[in-house]
């Protein structure tokens, strides 16, 4: 199998930085299916798919996975090219700016390749619409010349499977999503899980961990390998120059407790989001973008990469008008809660 990132703009599909950080990631990545830790019901789903898909000899259906960032939507897409053993082709929506750009990538696929289209929800309109046709009927009209001239062809491609990955499901057009065969959703992972993905990589980086030094790592990575990863990278730093190399409860609390991540995993943003909410908005409900504003930051950010562990852990609320911390916040921010005030209520 090869795996190759593709981009039109001849740039790399990643940041030189996120790919810096990703080297040693990489080999941190689980290749198999049987490797790949938590997500029960969607491994066991797909082992089915690929099975099923390998013994009649096709290219396995287009798959989408959504949820939250870091949860390993990549990594299960080089899980699928590896078990089907074909190859993997990587790009993102917002990196393919013309149709030209996806019909270049389309027809330049093996029998049986793999695309995996990372954010997907970003794809612009006229490029979206070739990739209808692509998923559907395997082959790409081209319109050649402009006005009365203009010529249409239409290309065949091989079967190929599209693993489209996004973090907002319900932005993506009815027509796109429809079109794929399998829909698979990520959960954020349990802090046993986590638990196993960092003794993992210990393991591999030979790192030496206690039971407890792992466990402190899991409980404050916000329910995502990602973060367990970095964050096991930062703490091992830290017992390698401020301690003797052994990764203990200790250890991990000081290091964590360094980069400003407490004990349920919150770091500085999500604390000023809660704090705003109950000092600035009575506890909400706050509109998002108005506490996106408040806290300065883009709502989307919020949206994706904080509320999901917040809500989750029942720190923040959300209804129909905004967003509401919950007792839990009060508690641990140490403020005292009495009752959720609406500005209604009190007038
Ligand atoms: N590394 C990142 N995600 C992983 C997972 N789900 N299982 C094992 N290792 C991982």
């Amino acid at each position: 199998m090869s795996i190759d990132y593709f981009d039109p703009r001849e740039e790399p599909v990643l940041s030189a930085s996120f790919l810096k950080e990703d080297e040693g990631e990489h080999s941190l990545r689980p290749r198999l299916l049987s490797e790949y830790i938590g997500q029960t019901k969607v491994k066991e789903n797909l082992s089915v798919f690929i099975e099923a898909a390998r013994m009649r000899g096709e290219a396995l259906d287009h798959v989408l996975l959504h949820g939250p960032p870091g949860l390993g939507k990549t990594t299960l897409a080089g899980i699928i090219a590896n078990e089907m053993q074909v190859n993997l082709r990587i790009t993102s929506g917002p990196t393919i700016e013309r149709a030209g750009d996806l019909a270049a990538l389309l027809t330049n696929l093996q029998e049986g390749d793999i695309l995996f289209l990372d954010e997907i929800h970003r794809l612009n309109r006229s490029v979206e619409e070739i990739l209808y046709s692509a998923m559907e009927d395997y082959a790409i009209d081209i319109i050649i010349g402009k006005g009365p001239a203009a010529n249409s062809i239409r290309l065949d491609l091989p079967h190929f499977t599209l693993i489209g990955a996004t973090t907002r499901a319900g932005q993506l057009s009815a027509p796109l999503r429809d079109r794929f065969g399998i829909t698979l959703r990520l959960e954020l992972y349990t802090v046993e899980e986590l638990a196993e993905i960092i003794t993992r990589s210990a393991g591999i980086l030979e790192t030496p961990i206690e039971p407890e030094g792992v466990w402190e790592i899991a409980s404050r990575s916000r329910g995502t390998p990602r973060i367990a990863n970095r964050m096991f990278r930062r703490v091992r730093d830290f017992a390698q120059v401020r301690a003797d190399g052994l990764i203990t409860k200790d250890v991990a609390d000081r290091a964590l407790t360094a980069l400003q991540v407490d004990h349920k995993g919150l770091d500085e943003l999500d604390r000023r989001m809660l704090r705003s909410i109950i000092e600035q908005y009575n506890g909400g409900p706050v509109g998002l973008e108005t506490l996106a504003a408040t806290v300065n930051e883009e709502a989307v950010t919020l949206e994706d990469v904080y509320e999901p562990y917040l809500l989750q852990q029942g720190f923040l609320t959300r209804t129909p008008r905004g967003r509401c911390a919950a007792p839990k916040a009060y508690e641990h921010l140490g403020i005292p809660f009495m009752g959720q005030m609406s500005l209604e209520s009190i007038e």
